[in-house]
């Protein structure tokens, strides 16, 4: 590979900036919905689609010969070997009502875009109401970039299921989540608590930065994990799917070492 995982870091983390800015100054001036897309609850704002525009065509002008795979479509198939994965907006409902839990998440792997083949390169997911930027790259660490300061990123030990406080979302679809309603009858008795705070990247995130011990759910998408599970592998932790299976549609699970195991047997039981 003639380009390294922190020269793309680099990029990304410049976009992302950028990207994050775009959709604050969308934000003050007001969101629009332009459309419904698997289910009446599952919008899409203006905003969405000029972010995504604005991702893709900085990065056809810094990497032109790299694949894009974006939520919102346009995806391109690149000579180079290296496929961006973007989110533009990651907690798209937040980003609606207002509320400060949403990330412009862009990452670039080797491969194709899923997590059965991929290598994972480099990953930034920006908060930018927050200003909190979380960045990784292969075999470089993970960091939190706020205010101007820098830090290494490391998930807590916790190894008791009991005390962990464990986030999880809810597909867009209401038969899967009448199935995810009751997969959280078997979890929430077992731990401290559960937070739904509407982003899957910074759910990732904050499993990196020990804000939250645990994370899972089902039916997420590469774009809402492509750069979360890299900060979060980089910052010591496992992220997968159920009995040895990559993470996927089926089901991601991210924790530290001790917690994997005991969260996957209640997924599984
Ligand atoms: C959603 C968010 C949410 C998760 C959903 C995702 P979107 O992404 O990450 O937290 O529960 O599964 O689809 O639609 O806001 O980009
Ligand atoms: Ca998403
Ligand atoms: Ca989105």
């Amino acid at each position: 590979m003639a380009v390294s995982p922190s020269e793309l870091l680099d990029i990304a983390r410049t976009i992302a900036l950028e990207a994050g800015e775009l959709i604050a100054r969308r934000r003050n001036e007001g969101v629009t919905i332009a459309d419904t897309k698997s289910s009446s609850i599952d919008v899409v704002t203006f905003a969405d689609r000029e972010c995504e525009e604005f991702v893709k065509a900085r990065l056809l002008e810094l990497r032109p010969e790299d694949g894009f795979y974006g939520e919102e479509g346009g995806d391109s198939t690149g000579t180079s070997g290296l496929t961006w994965i973007v989110d533009p907006i990651d907690g798209t409902v937040n980003y609606l009502y207002g509320i400060p839990q949403f990330a412009v998440s862009i990452a670039v792997v080797e491969g194709s875009p899923d997590p059965g083949t991929w290598t994972q390169l480099a990953g930034v997911v920006f908060n930018p109401l927050k200003g909190e930027l979380f960045s990784a790259s292969l075999g470089g660490g993970a960091y939190l970039t706020s205010e101007g300061v820098t830090e290494k990123l490391g998930v807590n030990q916790e190894s008791l299921l009991a005390h962990s406080l464990v986030a999880t979302g809810f597909a867009y679809s209401s038969e899967l989540r009448a199935i995810q309603a009751e997969t959280l009858t078997r979890i929430l008795p077992a731990v401290r608590d559960i937070r739904r705070a509407g982003a899957a990247s910074l759910d990732l995130c904050d499993v990196a930065m020990g804000r939250l011990d645990a994370y899972y759910e089902r039916d997420t998408k590469p774009w809402d994990y492509a750069a979360g599970s890299l900060v979060l592998r980089e910052a010591g932790g496992i992220v997968g799917g159920l009995a040895g299976a990559p993470e996927g549609r089926d089901m991601l699970l991210a924790a530290n070492t001790h917690l994997f195991p005991q969260i996957e047997k209640l997924l599984l039981s």
